[in-house]
């Protein structure tokens, strides 16, 4: 794992949507560049951009036409550069996404593949002939509805796809399509990314026999929704397959000499098998998505992510939103009350050993943008009408007051959302003490100070049942969050000489007595006895490039009395 890595907290930028600077209603890198200072100095330490590759944009960016370019809709590769630049300078890392389950139709390596069976690059795509009645070669479906194989009637064959006809799936049996990736990975580290995010992680290799999936027992789909359909199926023969982390293996030699990290979105929610991506030398890290699945319910969260960590430890990363799901605030219950445990049950996987991802906007307290149907732009829903799309997670940002929410002097590519308002925004928040983006910020802080939090100290789970869900790591750090079940606050008693480094809210208490006061819907963390603890300004001068076993030495040598007590924001406690 490349030394960086260790503690740090990501953020994912959706391109399209984070800062339009030239007024198109369109996101682009010159945008991202500017608010730069913004996230360093919301103490995030990575940003995770979406594709940002020149792309007919069928699947918004998702389909590649060139791995190695910027798309002009988003700016230049100069542009790119100046923004790698900038962010190494403010000590951010840049992680960029990968798509290597499949291409655009319109990269070259298609439009070659289509003009006939003997052509160079048929090979670095899936082609099988049509079952003995004309149809598709079995029965696997596609993410965003119909088939997965699409017949080319040119050439006589379909061609398959787990996405859109337009995204077309790459042959990972075929050396040459392995080959491709090593240079394009080896460009973009050369150029100073710090890393890629690997597009559905789990997808690249198919069953050697292009066997059917069964279907799974059960009342079959609810609908005719693609969701509903795609997961009437057992993926035992699309997804997951062995031969997968081989690929990564050999990623490795090409991303460790440049430090860079290999972060998967590996969309496999059982512990064992996502666990399997990520020993010895697979994967560096990858999303667990059980992070962005569970409800708010304290068994849920309890059970699920415990297993992911017993099974996965440190290299686990743990999203509170994507561009995909709905955000947590949403799923927690919307509005502000959604939002406040969207903060408390950030500040848990806070706790957790990884990997934490901001998703742009978590930080003001977002919930899903309310848009009306005829706005969909997702192929989801374009495809499928009536589906859920993916749009309302996508609303532009809303940086400052006015008509374009600072996000764009011109019209948005999408809809704000009818629910969004001006306090709201990155500009009405900051200063604010009690605001989503002010406690945000000094969460991350005090992470900072707490070195069990960020140097992969082991985790335990002192409470077993009950409201109330809390990690410790290393004997020295407590996080606790409050799910509630309509008893009021709850009551802890903490070992003498515990401290309050940080809570969700002013109404949660460290009585004298040692007693935690902790009302529903609220997280803390508490600095143990002997916790190790690093001030903001010594942490501030150890900088990214020491090493933990430096970092360690230094901790050791300063005053590890326990913080104020007064908590993470005034009056905490
Ligand atoms: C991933 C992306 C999603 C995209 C899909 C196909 O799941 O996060 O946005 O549509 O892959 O590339």
């Amino acid at each position: 794992m490349p030394r960086w890595w260790q503690g740090t907290v990501g953020y994912e930028i959706y391109v399209r949507s984070f800062a339009d600077s030239t007024g198109n209603g369109l996101g682009d890198l010159p945008g991202i560049r500017e608010k730069l200072p913004y996230l360093a100095d919301l103490g995030v330490d990575a940003v995770w951009i979406t594709p940002f590759f020149p792309s007919p944009q069928a699947d918004h960016g998702y389909d590649v036409a060139d791995y190695l370019d910027v798309d002009p809709a988003y700016g230049a590769l100069t542009d790119l550069e100046a923004l790698i630049d900038d962010a190494h300078g403010l000590g951010l890392k840049v992680i960029i996404d990968l798509v290597p389950n499949h291409s655009s139709d319109q990269h070259p390596w298609f439009k070659d593949a289509l003009t006939g069976r003997d052509a160079e690059h048929r090979d670095f795509y899936v082609w099988k002939d049509p079952a003995p009645d004309g149809g598709p070669p079995n029965n696997w479906v596609s993410h965003f509805g119909g088939p997965a194989w699409t017949f080319h009637e040119a050439t006589g064959q379909y061609y398959m796809h787990l996405f859109l006809p337009e995204q077309p799936d790459l042959n990972w049996t075929e050396p040459r399509v392995h080959q491709a990736f090593r240079d394009i990975l080896s460009t973009w580290f050369s150029r100073g990314v710090d890393g890629v995010r690997i597009d559905v992680a789990h997808s690249l290799v198919e069953d050697a026999q292009f066997r059917d999936n069964p279907k799974l027992d059960g009342p079959g789909p609810a609908d005719d929704s693609p969701q509903e359909i795609f997961g009437s199926f057992d993926h035992a023969h699309d997804l997951d397959q062995p031969g997968v982390v081989d690929i990564y293996r050999d990623w490795r030699e090409v991303a460790e000499p440049h430090e860079a990290v290999l972060l998967g979105e590996v969309y496999v929610l059982e512990p064992e098998k996502l666990a399997r991506y990520l020993q010895g030398d697979g994967l560096h890290a990858g999303f667990s998505f059980e992070s962005l699945k569970v409800e708010w319910d304290a068994e849920e969260i309890r059970s699920a992510l415990r297993a992911h960590v017993e099974a996965s430890g440190a290299g686990l990363a743990w999203p509170l939103s994507s561009h995909d799901d709905p955000r947590a605030a949403t799923r927690f219950g919307g509005g502000e009350p959604g939002a406040e445990r969207a903060l408390a049950y950030f500040t848990f996987l806070c706790g957790l050993p990884g990997a934490p991802f901001l998703y742009q906007g978590d930080e003001l307290g977002l919930d899903d943008g309310e848009l009306d149907d005829d706005a969909a732009q997702d192929p989801i829903s374009r495809r499928n009408p009536g589906a859920k799309g993916r749009d309302p997670v996508r609303t532009p940002m809303l940086w400052e007051p006015g008509p374009g929410f600072g996000f764009t002097t011109g019209e948005p590519w999408l809809p704000f959302g009818a629910n969004r308002h001006e306090g709201q925004t990155a500009s009405a928040q900051q200063g604010d003490p009690g605001s989503h983006l002010e406690r945000t910020r000094e969460l991350l802080a005090v992470r900072r100070t707490l070195p069990a939090l960020t140097d992969g100290s082991p985790a335990s789970w002192p409470i077993d049942e009950g409201a109330v869900v809390a990690v410790e790591r290393g004997g020295e750090v407590l996080v606790l969050l409050h799910v509630g079940d309509d008893g009021g606050p709850a009551e802890l008693e903490l070992p003498e000489g515990s401290s309050l480094a940080y809570a969700t809210h002013p109404d949660v208490l460290l009585l004298d007595d040692d007693r935690l006061v902790l009302p529903e819907d609220r997280a803390a963390i508490i600095a143990l006895p002997d916790a190790r603890v690093v001030t903001a300004a010594e942490e501030d001068e150890v900088a990214a490039d020491l090493t933990q076993a430096q970092l360690d030495a230094i901790a050791a040598e300063v005053d590890v009395a326990s913080p104020d007590g007064d908590g993470g924001r005034g009056g905490a406690a």
